[in-house]
């Protein structure tokens, strides 16, 4: 028999309709729109105002078209992964809600934390239930509504994130396409350059911590950048050595959306022209765990069944890693 290997077979995103520009963000903080362009790239990014309305309403409109698009039922999902940072309550996943909102009946589902790599992890651990065999459609879901964590008082981190939610289905492929190979990394003594300070079982909630603004992202930039530009490049790298793929060979890099020059940083290590760099950071900001999916969702018309990817990313935890994949079909 041959190898079953897991294939992305359909792909779909969603983005909120208000747009949050460089302009606006002039008059809340201490920024301008050079700034801003030139050291990260991004010139607007999403955000869902709606009150009420949390990152699990997104994933529905994503996940929704997703099936259509395939011509799927909901309850033909056998596993839901979601991964997210911001989750609509600590409890339960926001898998099992978007299950229920969408009437995934059959499926079963677990939340899976890695902050911007999240969505990374999430491809491979559905990737590894499709080859078991075991299972025959498998949801990877990545996004955050970030703006539920952002301090939009500190220009240090609110120029940067935006809000989205993109999701992939997974089917087993027997002629060899799918994702080929994956190196996945963390590194925990990186935590404290890039965290939320409370709300978990560390600090609880109290009115301090509401006061001291500790329920917010907390990044040191600097050396966060400086972490990021060579992991994220030399992952990428090892992974085209090590299945013998040339500069040539490879067809797109999808890489995380944190900073336009660490994605340049990254396709110079791997000797690639910018026509092959897929950048949408200046329309979405960094959706943390929807940067890929919504990547994909975006240039899914450019890609050939047969063309090779590399997605690399680079993350809060420190976590980082890059998957490459075969892509599977033709739009
Ligand atoms: N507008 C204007 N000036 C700003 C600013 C803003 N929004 N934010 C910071 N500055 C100022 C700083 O105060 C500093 O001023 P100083 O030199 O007088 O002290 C100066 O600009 C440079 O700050 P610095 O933090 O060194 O900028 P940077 O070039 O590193 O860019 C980031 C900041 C956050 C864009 C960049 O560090 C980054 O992208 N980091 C990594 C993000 C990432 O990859 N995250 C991982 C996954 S989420």
């Amino acid at each position: 028999m041959s190898k079953i290997t897991a294939a992305i077979t359909c792909v779909n995103g969603y983005v909120p309709e208000t747009v949050l520009t460089n302009k606006e963000l002039e008059q809340m903080v201490d920024t301008n729109d050079e700034w801003i362009r030139s050291r990260t790239g991004i010139v607007e990014r999403r955000i869902q105002k709606e009150t009420g309305k949390a990152t699990s309403d997104m994933a529905v409109e994503a996940v929704k078209g997703l099936l259509e698009k395939r011509g799927l039922g909901a309850d033909e999902l056998d596993v839901v992964i979601f991964s997210t940072i911001t989750g609509d309550l600590i409890f339960p996943a926001t898998a099992n809600i978007l299950c229920d909102k969408i009437g995934a009946v059959n499926a079963w589902g677990f939340d899976l934390a890695a902050a911007c790599s999240g969505f990374l992890f999430g491809l491979e651990t559905g990737a590894n239930f499709i080859e078991s065999g075991h299972y025959k459609k498998v949801l990877v879901v990545g996004g955050d509504k970030m703006s539920s964590i952002i301090d939009y008082t500190d220009r240090n981190t609110c120029i940067i994130f935006g809000d989205g939610v993109g999701a992939v289905l997974l089917e087993p492929n027997t002629e060899g396409f799918g994702i080929m190979d994956r190196i996945l990394k963390t590194d925990g003594s990186g935590r404290e350059f890039l965290h939320q300070k409370a709300g978990g079982s560390l600090m609880p909630p109290t009115h301090e911590t509401v006061e001291k603004r500790m329920h917010f992202v907390y990044q040191e930039g600097k050396t966060v950048y400086k972490f990021a530009v060579i992991n994220m490049a030399e992952v990428s790298h090892q992974i085209m050595l090590r299945n013998g793929l040339t500069s040539d060979d490879v067809d797109w890099l999808v890489a995380h959306q944190a900073n336009k020059r660490i994605i340049d940083a990254t396709a110079e290590r791997m000797g690639i022209g910018s026509e092959k760099v897929l950048i949408n950071i200046d329309r979405y900001g960094n959706t943390t765990n929807g940067t890929l999916p919504l990547l994909l969702w975006d240039f899914e018309k450019k890609f050939k069944k047969g063309d090779d990817l590399i997605l690399s990313t680079f993350g809060g935890g420190f976590t980082w890693g890059a998957i490459y994949i075969k892509w599977a079909y033709n739009s």
